[in-house]
């Protein structure tokens, strides 16, 4: 009973957070709001977890936020470009095999030197 209404619980608060994000996609997304989508991520891309559902269920939620214009997948590439940017080659890895691991193909190459503004 208490274990069913937790879950119940979690998922109210997971559709809150759904809605949440689908307004964002009325605006502009900003390199912010991608982060905390793709937060249940990090701890797998650091290898310290493994790979959550929760994280790909956001990997998926994001590809199709994020790809509806050419400006989106603009913005979703930079963002991802940034965050790999310092990371070490552990990381780097793991962030590259992540879409695939959700079964999603990203539009831009999850890479450090990709060229962003060319992303159609
Ligand atoms: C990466 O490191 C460089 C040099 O330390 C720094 O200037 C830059 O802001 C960092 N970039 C990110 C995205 O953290
Ligand atoms: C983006 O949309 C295109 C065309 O609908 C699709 O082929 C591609 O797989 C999508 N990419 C992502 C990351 O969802
Ligand atoms: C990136 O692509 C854009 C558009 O194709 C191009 O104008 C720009 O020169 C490219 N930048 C680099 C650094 O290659």
């Amino acid at each position: 009973m208490a274990a069913s209404s937790m879950a119940l619980k979690l998922a109210c608060a997971v559709l809150m957070c759904m809605a949440a994000y689908a307004s964002i996609s009325q605006a502009a997304i900003t390199c912010k709001q991608i982060v905390g989508i793709l937060a249940p991520c990090e701890t797998y891309l650091e290898n310290v977890a493994p790979l959550a559902d929760t994280c790909c269920s956001r990997v998926k939620f994001l590809n199709k936020l994020g790809n509806t214009t050419a400006a989106d997948r603009q913005k979703v590439c930079k963002c991802v470009k940034s965050a790999i940017a310092n990371s070490t080659d552990s990381y780097l890895g793991l962030a590259q095999g992540l879409p695939t691991k959700c079964g999603v193909s990203t539009p831009f190459p999850i890479s450090r030197t990709v060229n962003c503004t060319s992303v159609q």
